[in-house]
């Protein structure tokens, strides 16, 4: 039989600014999923991300149900009713619809789901993000999945060395493409390392098309017609026993790679990965983060979470963001610190273009203009 993990996840208000859901959110999200226990939940886990909520839960009702999507619908309206009260920043901020339709995809919150025969011990991995958008996870699926200098188990597990298939989604085309690796791993970067334009959304083991990872892909900004937040991502990964190691997972985020997002959505920053508690992101609103908690299935039951990011191993790690953090800083609104045109969450350049359109001179014309005013010089 199969169970359906579903990790549901929307800001609907920060303590302060956009920095923290608060502990009051989090217990009405929870109060509201408690009461579906048994009758439509097996499980849940609720946490945050800086200002994301993440509902972490399993079932056996499979993926986009509505039931289980408008449970969490409901778990945000209710935690948007508090933040409300409490005056939170930017409270019910991802709740973009009027009301709950079916499906949260196309109404604000981000999700990722996936259902599969629990295997006799079942490790799966939860990332929450902050501050970032779902391309953050092109470069460490790419080396989880597809990188035998990065996961051993590529080399040495005879169930992988098939290798993986990934599905990758055109965010501007609203297409999807499979590609294989390793046959076709290059074609595979040539199009995930553009993240202007490329998500991973999915990735399966080849040789018997088991699911493996999903990342929540949907921008906010195509949905809602105007760009009205990043879409800090959530992503689940199933470990071992075939697929690569907790610690093969984990690997990706030891050497912090430069993700979208930061201040205003419009930055490049470092991805740190840190522990439940230190998911606060406050320097220039930031640094990006992302949590990793570790479960055991039983029988659809969450047994965890293990903090994985918590660990000091990860300490290096945390500290080489801070410093990358620090240099392209230095950068202040130049690029590479800020985003391209595209990629940015607030924009004012279009007013300013319109406000200076006509006080651009053809170059040709400046060239003519200067040559005369060298002759007048002389004569
Ligand atoms: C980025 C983010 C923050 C805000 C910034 C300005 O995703 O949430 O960095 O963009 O704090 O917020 P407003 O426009 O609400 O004042
Ligand atoms: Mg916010
Ligand atoms: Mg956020």
């Amino acid at each position: 039989e199969k169970i359906t993990l579903s990790v549901i996840k929307a800001d609907v208000g920060g303590l302060c600014g956009h920095t923290l859901a608060p502990d009051e959110l989090l217990d009405t999200c929870e109060y509201v999923l408690e009461e579906a226990i048994d009758e439509l939940l097996i499980d849940y886990y609720v946490t945050r991300c800086g200002d994301d909520i993440d509902l972490i839960m399993t079932h056996k009702l499979g993926t986009d149900n509505e039931n289980i999507h408008g449970l969490a619908w409901k778990a945000f309206e209710e935690a948007t009713e508090v933040a409300k009260e409490l005056k939170l920043y930017g409270a019910g901020q991802d709740l973009l619809a009027e009301g709950f339709t079916g499906n949260v995809k196309g109404m604000g919150p981000g999700c990722a789901e996936m259902e599969f025969v629990e295997r006799p011990s079942e490790p799966v991995i939860v990332f929450c993000c902050d501050k970032t958008d779902p391309t953050a996870f092109n470069m460490p699926f790419y080396k989880i999945f597809a990188d035998p200098f990065h996961t051993a188990g590529l080399v040495y597990d005879n169930s992988m060395t098939g290798g993986f298939k990934f599905d990758v989604l055109d965010m501007y085309g609203n297409k999807q493409i499979t590609l294989k690796t390793p046959e076709e791993s290059y074609s595979l970067l040539a199009l995930i390392g553009n993240l202007e334009k490329y998500a991973v959304k999915r990735v399966f083991r080849a040789k018997d098309n088991e699911i493996a990872a999903i990342a929540s892909s949907e921008k906010l900004n195509l949905m809602a017609g105007k760009y009205v937040g990043k879409d800090d991502p959530v992503a689940i990964v199933r470990a071992q026993s075939g697929m690569p190691a907790v610690g093969e997972v984990l690997e990706a985020f030891a050497t912090p790679h430069l993700v979208p997002g930061w201040m205003r959505g419009c930055h490049w920053g470092p991805l740190m990965p840190v522990g439940e508690d230190d998911a606060r992101p406050s320097r220039f609103d930031g640094p990006p983060r992302i949590m990793a908690l570790g479960f055991q299935l039983s029988e659809g039951r969450l047994v965890g979470p293990n903090d994985l990011f918590a660990d000091i191993s990860f300490n290096n790690a945390r500290q080489k963001a801070l410093d990358m953090a620090d240099m392209i800083r230095s950068m202040g609104p130049f690029q590479p610190h800020r985003l391209p045109e595209s990629m940015m969450e607030y924009s004012s350049i279009p007013q300013i273009m319109e406000a200076l359109k006509d006080r651009f001179v053809d170059t040709e014309k400046v060239k003519k203009l200067e040559k005369t005013r060298e002759r007048g010089d002389m004569e």
